[in-house]
């Protein structure tokens, strides 16, 4: 099993209540809600049977599909019951719609323009690039959204979007290692859910190599899971942290300053996808 990383392993100090989480069995409530008791093989075989949302993320926590369950448009996935409607109903279920519909408006608002381009890394099946274009109603001229992805699978689901939506021609799907890969240099860039999973020192990496894609002075839109997700729903991340491998590493504001400050970018604005700015992402507005 991989390490866990050291905010999951905070997350198993403490005991937390799931008494009345009535899709899980008795068994499987008290194994969940023991301090220390992650990994254990019963909760394993218990969630990944009866959890879509648990079987993807065991095999790859860093996955796209389990987003498109959670996304709005339910992916044809109807959660009216059990763990699935539990763990997309949560909290954190929550902001992640929140995420994509705060992020798709702004985005809309502020980087679909005429003669621009984006560069979406780590862009998935195309979410934000469909959402953003739905809301901003058209397409300017010139415009181009390139999603750049290195799960083949994700990009088969964008470009099926694509070929299906009449904004779709706007997006170029192109597989690639957003790290290796660096196309024409665009004006802005998005990077949504990728840093969500890495230490400080590989975001630190990841957003110096980011600048590569942007022309001089390019702005990017990123968005990071808060340490303020563990603890608030820690229910759904003892959930999560127990389908094994989950390495999430939530972290706190002042760190993720730190990082786009240590990668060498300029903060423009903060924001949340709760209005109140107290949400579980952290949203950043930077310049290069
Ligand atoms: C959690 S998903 C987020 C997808 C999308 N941005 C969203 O929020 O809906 C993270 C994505 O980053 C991609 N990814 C991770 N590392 C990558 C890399 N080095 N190059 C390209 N894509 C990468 C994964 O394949 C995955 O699709």
């Amino acid at each position: 099993m991989s390490t866990m990383s050291e905010q999951v392993l905070r997350l198993a100090d403490d005991g937390v209540d799931f008494s009345d989480v009535d899709c899980l069995p008795e068994e499987i409530r008290e194994l969940v809600s023991a301090p220390g008791k992650f990994a254990d093989p019963r909760v394993l075989a218990y969630t990944t049977s009866n959890s879509i949302i648990a079987r993807i993320l065991h095999q790859n926590p860093a996955s796209d599909a389990m987003l498109r369950i959670v996304y709005p448009d339910g992916n044809g996935v109807p959660l009216t019951e059990g763990l699935d409607r539990f763990l997309s109903r949560s909290l954190s279920g929550q902001a992640l719609r929140d995420r994509l519909d705060f992020c798709a408006h702004w985005l809309a608002e502020h980087f679909v323009h005429d003669n621009v381009s984006v560069v979406d890394l780590g862009g998935g099946s195309g979410s934000y690039a469909f959402e953003a274009l739905v809301r901003a109603g058209r397409i300017p001229t010139g415009f181009r959204w390139d999603v750049l992805d290195l799960d083949l699978e994700a990009l088969a689901v964008a470009q099926t979007r694509a070929n299906e939506s009449h904004l779709g021609h706007a997006v170029n799907i192109r597989k690639g290692n957003f790290m290796k890969d660096v196309g024409p240099p665009a004006d802005y860039a998005v990077l949504i859910g990728v840093l969500c999973g890495m230490d400080k020192e590989t975001a630190t990496t990841v957003l110096m190599r980011a600048k590569e894609h942007l022309k001089s002075g390019g702005e990017m839109l990123a968005a990071t899971l808060l340490m303020r997700a563990f603890r608030e729903d820690p229910r759904t991340f003892r959930i999560l942290c127990n389908v094994g491998g989950w390495q999430l590493r939530p972290k706190e504001l002042s760190d993720v300053h730190k990082i786009f400050d240590d990668a060498g970018w300029q903060i423009i604005s903060t924001m949340s996808e709760r209005p109140g700015g107290d949400g579980q992402y952290a949203i950043i507005h930077a310049r290069c």
